[in-house]
């Protein structure tokens, strides 16, 4: 009998973490991963990959949007306390949010009964970073560092029997001639795919400086983050809704510089590796769904798994594993479509 074939369209965190459950879900499946973007053209490989869903994560129901969440977040606890926590990029982190205006910005209600610990700012640590501080929380979190965890997944993959083509896809139904199951993570690559104009690219740049003294991460006003990593420290951000310039922009770059040095000033003395620029797939839902299409008559099963925002990292395992249901589902035809 012919094996199963499922085909996952994209190599960044969602794509690879996807095919690696599959891969558990469906043992004697041929699983390859097509893309045409790997490793350090992926939005993955620039985010720090701190574990913070914000409030624009949003699945289809609350229900659902804390199963993701919470799903995820036992994933990579589990890699941390393995063996393989420093080759695969998980850690554990600790630092502090500070806001100089608003209390529900140091809040976050998806991790603080989540995380080991999520707590208010003593008056001595308000005081921690120049500025006028208001509120504050200091909490434990998970780092995942995809410069280190695609390659680790990648060989899982691959040691699995799974395979990796370099292809670019222009069309989702023209790969159902080939395989039973297309599961489509492809990002802000669904945005033209797809069709889906509720998928909105929201730019962001980051500055990579080493500052191997920094250990505990920051959070300020204005999208201003510090994050320590595991071979360099991650400077942001900004969000610019709507915006497709994916080159690094120099003002963009001063601002971000400035605003961490007067949050954390020690990193006057870091050293700029490099800066980069992601656009996040922001999509309000994130679409984790079933899709019959039709290419010459013939039926196509797709399974959609895009539009995290900038929460790829943070939530790609739980929207991984709903959505390898949603392809056993489909597969046995009782997908309620
Ligand atoms: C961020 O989440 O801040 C981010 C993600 C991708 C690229 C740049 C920034």
């Amino acid at each position: 009998m012919k094996n199963l074939k499922i085909a996952v369209v994209g190599a960044g965190v969602v794509g690879i973490t996807t095919a690696v459950e599959l891969q558990k879900l469906f043992r004697n499946a041929d699983i390859d991963i097509v893309a045409d973007k790997f490793d350090v053209d992926t939005l993955s490989f620039v985010a720090a990959g701190i574990f913070r869903p914000g409030t624009s994560f949003t699945g289809p129901n609350e229900d659902i949007t804390r199963k993701w969440i919470n799903d995820s977040y036992h994933y990579w606890d589990n890699i941390k306390n393995s063996r393989e926590a420093s080759n695969a990029g998980v850690a554990e982190v600790s630092g502090y949010i500070f806001s100089s205006e608003y209390p529900q910005i140091v809040r976050n209600e998806f991790i603080e009964k989540l995380v080991p610990i999520y707590r208010t700012a003593t008056e001595d640590e308000l005081r921690l970073c120049p500025g006028k501080w208001k509120y504050g929380s200091y909490f434990t979190t998970i780092l995942s560092q995809c410069s280190l965890y695609l390659p680790w997944c990648y060989s899982n993959f691959k040691n699995a029997g799974g395979k990796i083509i370099e292809r670019n896809i222009d069309n989702l139904s023209s790969l159902g001639s080939e395989y039973d199951v297309v599961v489509n993570c492809t990002g802000l690559g669904a945005k033209y795919l797809c069709k889906d104009r509720k998928l909105v690219p929201i730019r962001g740049q980051v500055l990579k400086v080493e500052a191997p003294w920094v250990k505990t991460f920051f959070y300020g006003d204005y999208d201003t983050y510090v994050i320590p990593c595991f071979d360099s420290v991650t400077l942001g951000g900004c969000r610019q809704y709507d915006s497709y310039d994916c080159t690094v922009n120099k003002y963009d770059g001063l601002s971000i510089k400035e605003r961490c040095e007067s949050l954390v000033p020690s990193l006057r003395n870091a050293k700029v590796i490099a800066q980069r620029v992601g656009l996040r797939p922001h999509r309000d839902p994130v679409r984790v769904e079933k899709e019959i299409l039709y290419n010459n008559g013939n039926k196509v099963r797709i399974v959609h798994n895009y539009g995290h925002g900038g929460y790829g990292i943070t939530t790609a395992p739980g929207t991984s594993l709903y959505a390898c249901e949603l392809v056993r589902e489909i597969l046995m035809g009782n997908s309620k479509l």
